[in-house]
């Protein structure tokens, strides 16, 4: 049977009418699915993001735009706060102002979810993955217990019941499988009223001549609009609306991906709402000059995101008298932004955002029908990046923070170098076994020998003790001495709640 006609003639004026290849060979229910897909791409929608693919792929194959003659700047003293250079007290008065926040149920988390994790290499969303933690816990799981933890915090701060609302922004690929384990899960144990779920829009991957790809022969291959797809999936699924009926006016935006993440930092937050803040983006020391993160800095008077490929290598080493790297504000995807900012943004900016070109394999149907799954890139994919909106701040901040503490992502499997689970695993178990010697605990090993400690860990080893302290006890190492001084703990240990009821009535 032939294509209809309109639908036929629509996408010969695309340029996309190999879409309709097979048509005569699907089922009636696949010609169904492949006409609803289509009819959500109208075709000169189609043409025109074809077309732009393929302008943007060889744009970028030509480099980085040229930078000479452009100002770039280090972001102003005034405008960075950091938690390593400042006060004690003005740390203490930023986090209070952030309980204040977080008490009066102003504060929402943001999670960006939607990513494929393509190089991590599992059929399922990243946030369900086990880094292999004694406990067994999922970064999913990892992250709602830091939610109920600091409600209980700030509530208690300030004796109120609090509510800090999860938004997670999921797609195509990780809506239903998210769904289904936080279902499982019973939402661990949060309100599920609160856990907002919503989905990004999908864009199709074009080849480098500007076709649209088959991945089967009903099928055009889709992919995320990247996390900046963010700000439309907001005014898709009315987010902004919901924010604003929970009288929501800051919101932490994050990625899945990161073990360390302190979501709704009380401290990140005070300081950015004390500064009168519209958007803040948390950053880390850069390891080294040439280390591959984007460097966050003003060029010719606005905020962005430089890719280290488009800094010079004289730039990336140029140093200030106290011998920091002058581009030393390394991104790490933590986000804080008014919500007045993001209702500005999804309504006035978002057109004006940057389209991305990504290379992918994109496995396809060739022309006579067979699944070829590539061994080189061919496909792009379009991705707008959710830290581009830095652009359109009126006060912006940035707040440099611990990498130890704070940043450890998880994007490769255990064959790669870096940002491994065997990485995230070990630089939180690092992390608490440091909380734990510093409430004033010991370990034991097996024989019941104390293990000798170890203060200066490197990030490439184990810490000598496992020790591993639920979320629901401590979000950022408070409250431990209670539990842990001047006691002695067999490695490995699990302190979570049901420990915390034993070691009390000991
Ligand atoms: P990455 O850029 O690291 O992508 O995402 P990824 O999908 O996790 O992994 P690869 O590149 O396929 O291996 C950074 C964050 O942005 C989210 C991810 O879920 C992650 O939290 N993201 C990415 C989205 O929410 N949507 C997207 O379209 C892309």
């Amino acid at each position: 049977m032939a294509p209809p006609e309109e639908l036929r003639a629509r996408l010969a004026g695309a340029g996309q009418s190999h879409l309709l290849r097979f048509w005569a060979e699907l089922a009636p229910a696949e010609r169904d699915s492949l006409r609803a897909a289509l009819a959500l791409l109208p075709a000169e929608e189609l043409g025109a993001h074809c077309r732009r693919a393929a302008a943007e792929a060889r744009a970028a194959e030509r480099g980085p735009p040229e930078r000479s003659g452009r100002s770039m700047e280090p972001v102003p003293a005034e405008f960075l706060g950091s938690v390593s250079r400042s006060e004690p007290a003005t740390l203490a008065r930023w986090e209070a102002e952030g309980f204040r926040q977080i008490s009066q149920s102003k504060v929402a988390v943001l999670l960006l979810a939607g990513g494929q994790g393509t190089r991590l290499g599992v059929a399922y969303p990243k946030g369900m993955y086990r880094v292999g933690l004694p406990s067994g816990k999922t970064l999913y799981q990892i992250q709602a217990e830091r939610i109920r933890k600091l409600e209980q915090l700030a509530g208690k701060k300030y004796s109120t019941t609090c509510t800090i609302p999860w938004y997670i922004m999921t797609s195509e690929f990780t809506l239903g499988p998210t769904e289904r384990f936080f279902i499982e899960h019973d939402y661990f144990d949060l309100d599920k009223t609160n856990v907002i779920m919503f989905e990004q829009r999908m864009l199709p991957a074009v080849t480098f001549d500007g076709k649209a790809i088959l991945e089967q022969k009903g099928k055009v291959a889709m992919a995320p609009d990247g996390n900046g797809g963010l700000y439309r999936a907001l005014v898709d699924n009315k987010i902004l609306d919901d924010m604003e009926r929970r009288g929501i006016q800051y919101i932490h935006v994050y990625c899945v991906d990161n073990i360390l993440v302190k979501m709704a930092d009380p401290v990140f937050i005070g300081f950015c709402v004390s500064k009168g803040a519209d958007c803040g983006a948390k950053v880390v020391e850069k390891a080294y000059p040439t280390e591959p993160v984007g460097v966050v800095c003003r060029v010719d008077g606005v905020y962005q995101v430089v890719e280290y490929s488009e800094i010079s290598l004289e730039t990336a080493q140029m140093r200030s008298p106290d011998g920091r790297l002058v581009y030393s504000a390394g991104n790490i995807c933590n986000h804080f932004f008014t919500l007045g900012f993001l209702e500005t943004v999804a309504q006035k900016f978002e057109p004006q955002l940057k389209q991305h070109v990504a290379i992918k394999k994109v496995p396809y149907v060739d022309e006579e029908g067979n699944l070829v799954k590539p061994l080189k890139p061919n496909g792009i994919k379009l991705e707008k990046f959710v830290f581009d909106v830095f652009q359109f701040s009126k006060n912006f901040v940035a707040f440099e923070v611990l990498r130890e503490e704070e940043f450890s992502p998880l994007k490769n499997a255990d064959t790669a170098d870096t940002d491994t689970p065997t990485a995230a695993r070990r630089a939180l178990l690092s992390q608490h076994y440091r909380w734990a010697l510093k409430a004033g605990a010991r370990f034991l090993d097996e024989n019941g020998s104390r293990i000798p400690e170890k203060l200066n860990l490197s990030g490439t080893e184990d810490p000598p003790a496992v020790c591993e302290i639920s979320p629901l006890v401590s979000y950022f190492g408070e409250g431990l001495e209670a539990h842990m001084r001047s006691k002695a703990f067999y490695s490995p240990f699990i302190l979570d709640e049901s420990k915390i009821e034993m070691l009390e009535d000991a």
